[in-house]
């Protein structure tokens, strides 16, 4: 177990714009006062403040925000400070056109937005540069200040010539020569062989967009030059003498950037949850940001922070619904039970003005605590205030015997790979359905980028292993995956995986690609389903499965058996009858195969089945149906945090061995328990 210095307790505030209240510095006072009855201790200062902090090129404003910060803090409030480069200010747009973004039509935007910059720019890298070096020096000793959060959810590209000339740098050191970079692209199709790396051009609807590899990696160098970018802003405020740990926070379900490789270059993980609550099965949704939490934390392996959320509604989702009570003290105790060590919002005060001032806050227009928002932010600050004092859960660590694999740069040639669908493959909602399934089980889950496993070692604490839809293998991962098989994991694989390598050629000689003989099977052909077309899956076995037959839809592949031995076969269609769903022995392990886009009820049993036959350990051996639960663990106990995100209220047993810490065991809607487990 990991010690750790950072955070000493939960961290409970958020984002804070007194940038926009300078004028009114009554308000400033009333808002310490107020943070303080919410029990709030840190707050989230400088996102968007380039234009107070540097009025005009060169001209340094620290003052007001040293104020601020010194005052916070005599009132027990700490800093997370931000680097301000995700909005500048007008005089640097005017002064330095190249700062702006040029779209993939090659045309160069107008000043306006935020993220609306270049990443590659000299100029921009060496602005933001400045004003990083000069925050450090300003606050990176000062002992309120706990943590530089760079930046502000990172996004987008740009097609400027700067960002050209980059991308076929990149590619010559990728590729060192051309002949290597067109056998990865299979240029030979349509003509399209280059002949110099000074031909490369970025994607276009005006040039290319069906060359696979290119967009493949564009993708990949839009990463590489925003972590370089995030990189080099980390590298400036060490060079000034920052000590504070660093984080930049990202956003769900973000596919512009792999996360996993800007990850590598902060000391912590956070990220920004906006759930659309109320608007259908609330239990689908807490299992979504369940599932975004566990990826984040698996990012690095390690706790991670909830930067952003709201205390009640958005003001950007098609419909911004309230949060009914007891969804914020709901959404910060998930969080915390997936490993965040913080609840923060967006924001602690609602503006008057712009784009945001319908979002919800702690402190609203009307400026007081007496508001249902700002009751169940107070409560929540209590809350979260004795958990870290009355329990060790600051220094517990999720630990899950189940890993679900993704990838970013699979999903992307995966979406990208035209055909067999280009109207939806449902990757998301697929990692969804078995993470769900896993959950239902009452199993911590470990979310892993594939790209994070380097060999079989990394693997053999999961007992059990699932990778749908890993479309791209790269080179040497399959022997990973055998290896982990082969010594008792048990992996559970299916359609449209191990398709492809790194570059988007398919493996040939019979796919999964080197899974062949460890799964007893090869697939041979796939059938796109149009929306609405299902076809069933039909037991083998009928006493073994709950249901006597099971939907699927999209896909459905078609494999050829070795010595696997179907457990589900299709029900219609010319394929009737064929395997759909198999299981192999294979060394010490066991290999399943799913074929299909199953339903869910599939996925559910299926895994219980298997969680059931490797007798893994539950965390909690009964629950009823529509709760969720996951839990951490210090050295010497378990908390075990049991959420009711359904509009009914549900009774759970209390195991013997567990002392309730908070909630009461009739959980009604959108309540909590959390039990304290001895180790
Ligand atoms: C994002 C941004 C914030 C704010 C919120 C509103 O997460 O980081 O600045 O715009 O959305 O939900
Ligand atoms: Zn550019």
């Amino acid at each position: 177990m990991q010690s750790r210095s950072f955070p000493q307790h939960l961290l409970y505030g958020g984002d804070y714009n007194p940038e926009q209240w300078l004028d009114s510095p009554e308000i400033l006072r009333q808002d310490v006062a107020l943070m303080q009855q919410a029990r709030i201790n840190t707050v989230t200062l400088g996102v968007f403040s380039w234009a107070e902090l540097e009025p005009n090129e060169g001209e340094y404003h620290f003052g007001w925000l040293r104020a601020i910060i010194d005052d916070l803090f005599e009132n027990g409030i700490r800093t997370i400070l931000a680097t301000p480069s995700g909005a500048r200010p007008r005089w640097l747009a005017e002064a330095y056109p190249e700062v702006l973004r040029t779209g993939e039509d090659r045309q160069r935007m107008l000043y306006g937005e935020r993220h609306n910059h270049c990443y590659t720019s000299p100029v921009y890298r060496e602005k933001v540069g400045l004003l990083n070096r000069r925050l450090a020096q300003e606050f990176g000793n000062h002992p309120a200040v706990i943590l530089w959060h760079i930046s502000n959810e990172y996004g987008g590209e740009c097609h400027c010539d700067l960002c050209q000339n980059a991308f076929r740098d990149w590619l010559r050191r990728r590729y060192t020569d051309i002949s290597a970079l067109n056998k990865a692209w299979w240029t030979a199709f349509w003509s399209h062989t280059y002949t110099s790396f000074d031909q490369i051009e970025s994607p276009s609807s005006r040039g290319d967009t069906g060359l696979l590899g290119l967009n493949l990696d564009w993708k990949r160098f839009v990463t590489a030059q925003t972590r370089d970018f995030l990189r080099a802003e980390a590298a400036a405020l060490r060079s000034a003498g920052a000590r504070q740990p660093t984080t930049t926070n990202f956003m769900e379900d973000y596919t512009g950037l792999n996360y996993y490789e800007l990850a590598q270059e902060v000391d912590y993980v956070s990220w920004d949850s906006y759930p659309r609550w109320h608007c259908g099965d609330d239990i689908a949704t807490a299992l979504d940001t369940a599932l975004q939490h566990d990826m984040m934390r698996g990012l690095k392996e390690k706790p991670w922070l909830l930067m952003e959320s709201s205390p009640s509604a958005v003001n950007w989702h098609e419909i911004s619904r309230l949060k009914k009570p007891g969804v914020l003290i709901g959404s910060a105790l998930q969080a915390v039970a997936h490993g965040a060590d913080s609840a923060q919002f967006f924001q602690i005060r609602q503006g008057r003005g712009g784009f945001e001032k319908f979002h919800g806050a702690v402190i609203d227009h009307y400026g007081g605590s007496d508001t249902r928002v700002f009751r169940e932010a107070a409560s929540a600050g209590k809350l979260l205030e004795e958990l870290s004092a009355k329990t060790q859960i600051v220094t517990s660590h999720v630990e899950a015997p189940a890993a679900l694999l993704y990838d970013m740069e699979s999903r992307w040639a995966l979406e990208g790979s035209q055909g067999p669908r280009n109207e939806g493959l449902f990757y998301r909602e697929t990692l969804r359905k078995v993470y769900s399934a896993l959950r239902r089980c009452r199993l911590n889950v470990d979310v892993r980028s594939a790209q994070s496993i380097r060999d079989a070692q990394g693997l053999s604490r999961y007992q059990l292993l699932a990778a749908p839809m890993l479309y791209m293998f790269r080179e040497g991962f399959a022997e990973i995956l055998r290896t982990y098989v082969q010594h008792g994991g048990t992996l559970v694989t299916g359609y449209l995986s191990g398709v492809a390598d790194e570059t988007d050629l398919c493996w040939l000689g019979g796919t999964p690609h080197g899974l062949l003989d460890v799964l007893g099977l090869r697939t041979e052909e796939i059938d796109a389903l149009p929306d609405g077309r299902k076809n069933l899956l039909l037991p083998c076995k009928a006493a073994v499965w709950p249901k006597a037959d099971y939907t699927c839809e999209h896909l459905c592949e078609l494999v050829r058996l070795g010595d696997a031995v179907p457990l589900l076969t299709y029900g219609r269609d010319f394929y009737q009858g064929s395997a759909a769903v198999t299981f192999h022995s294979y060394g010490s392990g066991q290999a399943y195969y799913v074929g299909a886009d199953a339903e869910q009820a599939m996925y559910d049993d299926l895994f219980e089945l298997i969680a059931a036959k490797l007798a893994i350990p539950r965390l909690l051996e009964e629950m009823p149906d529509g709760l969720l639960v996951s839990s951490r663990r210090s050295e010497s106990a378990e908390y075990v945090f049991v959420q009711n995100f359904s509009p009914e209220p549900k009774i759970l047993q209390i195991p013997e061995d567990a002392r309730l810490l908070y909630g009461e065991a009739t959980l009604r809607p959108y309540s909590s328990v959390i039990l304290e487990r001895p180790n």
